[in-house]
């Protein structure tokens, strides 16, 4: 159950951003994505998740979807709030949400977006931004063009989750958008308990992302995480440091990372950024499978628990 908006939403959901985007950074041809959207309904999967920022996701996204029922699916979106990713200070016009919003609802084909959010808030700059543009999206909400909100964090620059760990009280908020995973796993010491104490849906994002997808990346990671003092050299082989997380329930490090990122109770769906329907097949199969073993999970939350890093 998304939090308090009653949606039921499938516990494995599809992302059009992050560093597959859809395929748009590998050229997927439009069948591919078509077959990969409805080999996900098949699957069981009614939550996909887009934005405005996320080149032509939302377009494609919605091509895909024409011919599927309304009531069959979920839709996320979310508008930019700064003119770039760089200036988180550099906001635009209120009515500009106005625009993004009927821009997107005219790229997706579609009347009302269930889900609208606002994409990266800075911690910095949170009350500005509620002040900014809470009036504009309270207004589209009325006249019936998004159902419910949701907000949305850089977890580049805030590893630790102070501005939803604010903003979640607050209660403007029916959802929001955070990176748990075994890299990032901060959010479960104040965050998720906070959600289920408000009744607010999360949606997990980049749990896997690039570290955990790419054994190099891995490996050079936790070189700078000994270097700056967040491990200890035993903590963690340097070759391979991960590995001991393959077993019979988990085939490989990025099926074991899944599963981590969907067991708290309070994250509502883990979104999966792949554009390949076998890796989806893959990380439904992680998913829905028993969890990792306890005493894996232990040792996760001894040596990665403490971190918050952006660099991740
Ligand atoms: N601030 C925000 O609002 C924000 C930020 C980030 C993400 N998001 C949302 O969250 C969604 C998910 O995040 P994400 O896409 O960054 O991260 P993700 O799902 O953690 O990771 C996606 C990456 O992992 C690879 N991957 C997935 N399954 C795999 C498998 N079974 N085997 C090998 N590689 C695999 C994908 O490549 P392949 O395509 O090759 O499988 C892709 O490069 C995004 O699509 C987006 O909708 C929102």
């Amino acid at each position: 159950m998304l939090g308090r908006t009653g949606l039921d939403v499938s516990l494995v959901s599809l992302g059009t951003g992050g560093p597959s985007g859809f395929g748009q950074s590998r050229g997927a041809t439009s069948e591919e994505q078509y077959a990969l959207v409805h080999g996900a309904l098949d699957m069981g999967i009614n939550f996909f998740d887009t934005a405005a920022g996320y080149r032509k996701s939302e377009e494609l996204l919605g091509q895909t979807l024409k011919d599927v029922p309304r009531d069959k699916y979920i839709l996320a979106s979310k508008c930019s709030l700064t003119t770039s990713f760089q200036d988180y200070s550099d906001f635009l016009p209120a009515e500009r949400i106005v625009e993004q919003c009927e821009q997107s609802l005219a790229r997706l084909g579609l009347d009302v977006i269930d889900v609208y959010q606002l994409h990266g808030v800075h911690p910095d700059y949170y009350q500005e931004t509620v002040e900014r543009f809470y009036p504009v999206l309270d207004k589209l909400r009325d006249q019936g063009k998004i159902r419910f909100l949701g907000i949305t964090e850089t977890f580049q620059v805030d590893p630790s989750h102070k501005m939803l760990e604010h903003a979640v009280p607050g209660g403007l908020w029916d959802t929001i958008m955070v990176k748990y995973g075994i890299l990032n796993q901060t959010a479960a010491h104040r965050l998720l308990p906070l959600c289920i104490e408000h009744d607010v849906g999360v949606l997990n994002m980049a749990t896997v992302r690039v570290a955990l997808a790419t054994p190099e990346a891995l490996t050079n990671l936790v070189a700078d995480w000994i270097e700056k003092g967040f491990l200890t050299p035993n903590d963690l082989p340097t070759d391979d440091p991960l590995g001991w997380l393959v077993d019979d329930v988990s085939p490989n490090v990025v099926a074991a990372s899944y599963k981590f990122g969907a067991e708290p109770p309070a994250i509502s769906t883990v979104l999966t950024g792949t554009a390949n329907l076998e890796h989806l097949r893959e990380n439904v199969e992680a998913i829905l499978g028993p969890g990792l073993p306890e005493e894996k999970k232990q040792r996760l939350a001894y040596v990665l628990g403490h971190i918050a890093d952006g660099g991740v």
